[in-house]
C-alpha cells in the first residue's frame, strides 16, 4: 500500500507527510517541484527512511505523474501542491493558473488513466483527494453564519480563483468520469515548518529580529485558525471514512482578528524571549491594506464531526505556545528558509506599502 502526495515539501504537505509516516507507517511518494516554498530540510529526518519517495518534479508533467503511478501503484492520491501566498498571487498570477488550474487537471487526467486501469476492487477502493481551501467562498460580514459546504462560491483574489477553479474541475471529474474524489476546504492553518511570508510565522520571525511587524490596514480582517496537525489528522479521517463525491469542511472554531494575532504573538514572546528594549508589540506597525483584502472566514465544521467523528485536538492558546516555542527552537530550519528568493520577495511585497492616511 502506497500514496501519492503532491506538494509534500510544503508546509501542510510537509506536516502531512511526516503525520502519515508517524500515524499510519504506509510508503508515501512525494512529487514536488521545490519552488520558493518547497524545503526538503522540513522533512531531514525521513532522509533514510525507505517510506519516503521523494520525486522532484512538477505536477503540471502528466508524463511523469503517469510513470509515477504506474511504477508505485498508489491506493489514494493527496493534492497538496499549489501556489499558496494571496499577496504573491495579486503581484503575479500567472503562476498560481499554471499549478493551481492546469497542475490540477494534469494531476486529475494522470490518475484518470490509471484508475481506469484498476482491477475492480482498487479501482472501488482508490481515493483522489484534493486539498483546498475557505477562501474559494469570499469574505463573510460580521454576524453571518460560518462557511458550510453548500455555500456559494465567490472568490476574491486570483489565489482563491484558482483554487475554486481547480475544485470545480476535482467535483467534474468525479460528476463525468467517475473518479473516486473528495475534497477538503480548510480554514487558515498554522504551526511548525510555516514559510515566513505568512501572518504568523513572519511575526514571529520579524519580532525576534526587531523589524517592524506589518499589520494590514485597520488589522481587524478576520481569520480561523487551525493548528496543522489538526489538518493533517482531517485528512486522514477523510481518506479512511470520507464518502467518494463528498466536500468536508476543516476549520478551528478559532475566529480572530489579526491585530489579536499579532498582540498574541508579542505576548508570548514578552514571557518566552523578554527583550531588553521592551515589549514587542513596540514593534506593531500599520502599513496599507491587501487589495481585495478579504474581512472575514470562517468554517462551520459541524459535517466532517458529524460524519467522521473529527474534531481539532488543539485550541488556539495551545497551538500557538506549541508554535512560538517551535519557532525559538528551531532557528536553523528559519536560517537555512530566509534565502535570497525570500529576501526579494519581502522587498517587493512591503516596500511600497506606505502607511495608510
Ligand atoms: P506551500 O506554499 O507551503 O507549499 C506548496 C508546495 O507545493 C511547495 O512545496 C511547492 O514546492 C509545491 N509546488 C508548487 N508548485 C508546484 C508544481 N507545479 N508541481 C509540484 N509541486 C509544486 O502551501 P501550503 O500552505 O502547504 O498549502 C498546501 C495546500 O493546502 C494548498 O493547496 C493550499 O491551497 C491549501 N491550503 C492551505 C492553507 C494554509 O493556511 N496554508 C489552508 C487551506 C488550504
Ligand atoms: O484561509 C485559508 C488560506 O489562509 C489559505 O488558503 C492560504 O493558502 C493561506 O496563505 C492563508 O491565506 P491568508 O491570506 O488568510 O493568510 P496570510 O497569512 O497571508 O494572511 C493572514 C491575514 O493577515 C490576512 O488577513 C492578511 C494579514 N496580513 C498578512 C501578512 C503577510 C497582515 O496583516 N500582514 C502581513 O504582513
Amino acid at each position: 500500500m502506497t500514496i501519492l502526495v503532491t506538494g509534500g515539501a510544503g508546509f501542510i504537505g510537509a506536516n502531512f507527510v511526516l503525520d502519515w509516516i508517524e500515524n499510519v507507517g504506509e510508503p508515501v511518494v512525494n512529487v514536488d517541484a521545490l519552488t520558493y516554498a518547497g524545503n526538503l530540510r522540513t522533512l531531514m529526518s525521513l532522509d533514510c527512511d525507505p517510506r519516503h519517495i521523494f520525486v522532484h518534479g512538477d505536477i503540471c508533467d502528466g508524463a511523469l505523474l503517469g510513470s509515477l503511478m504506474v511504477r508505485h501503484k498508489p491506493r489514494a492520491v493527496v493534492h497538496f501542491a499549489a501556489e499558496s501566498h494571496v499577496d504573491r498571487s495579486i503581484h503575479g498570477p500567472a503562476e498560481f493558473i499554471r499549478t493551481n488550474v492546469t497542475g490540477t487537471f494534469s494531476l486529475l487526467e494522470s490518475a484518470r488513466a490509471y484508475w481506469q486501469g484498476l482491477d475492480a476492487i482498487s479501482k472501488e477502493k482508490f481515493r483522489f483527494h484534493h486539498v483546498s481551501t475557505d477562501e474559494v467562498y469570499g469574505s463573510l460580514l460580521s454576524g453571518e453564519p460560518p462557511f458550510a459546504e453548500t455555500r456559494v462560491y465567490e472568490p476574491n483574489s486570483p489565489y482563491s480563483a484558482s483554487k475554486a477553479a481547480s475544485d470545480h474541475l476535482v467535483r467534474a471529474w468525479h460528476h463525468t468520469y467517475g473518479l473516486p474524489t473528495t475534497i477538503s476546504n480548510c480554514s487558515n492553518n498554522y504551526g511548525p515548518y510555516h514559510f515566513p511570508e505568512k501572518l504568523i510565522p513572519l511575526m514571529i520571525i520579524n519580532a525576534l529580529a526587531g523589524k517592524p511587524l506589518p499589520v494590514y490596514g485597520d488589522g481587524q480582517q478576520i481569520r480561523d485558525w487551525l493548528y496543522v496537525a489538526d489538518h493533517c489528522s482531517a485528512i486522514r479521517a477523510v481518506l479512511a471514512e470520507g464518502k467518494v463525491g463528498e466536500v468536508y469542511n476543516v476549520g478551528g472554531w478559532n475566529e480572530k482578528p489579526n491585530l489579536d494575532i499579532v498582540n498574541t504573538i508579542c505576548a508570548l514572546l514578552d514571557e518566552l524571549r523578554p527583550d531588553a528594549a521592551g515589549s514587542y508589540s513596540r514593534l506593531i506597525t500599520y502599513v496599507q491594506d491587501r487589495p481585495g483584502h478579504d474581512r472575514r472566514y470562517a468554517i462551520d465544521a459541524r459535517k466532517i464531526e458529524r460524519e467522521l467523528g473529527w474534531r481539532p485536538a488543539e485550541t488556539f492558546e495551545t497551538g500557538i505556545h506549541k508554535t512560538v516555542r517551535w519557532y525559538l527552537d528551531n532557528q536553523e530550519w528559519v536560517d537555512n528558509v530566509q534565502s535570497g528568493a525570500y529576501r526579494d520577495w519581502m522587498a517587493k511585497n512591503y516596500a511600497d506599502r506606505t502607511a495608510p492616511p
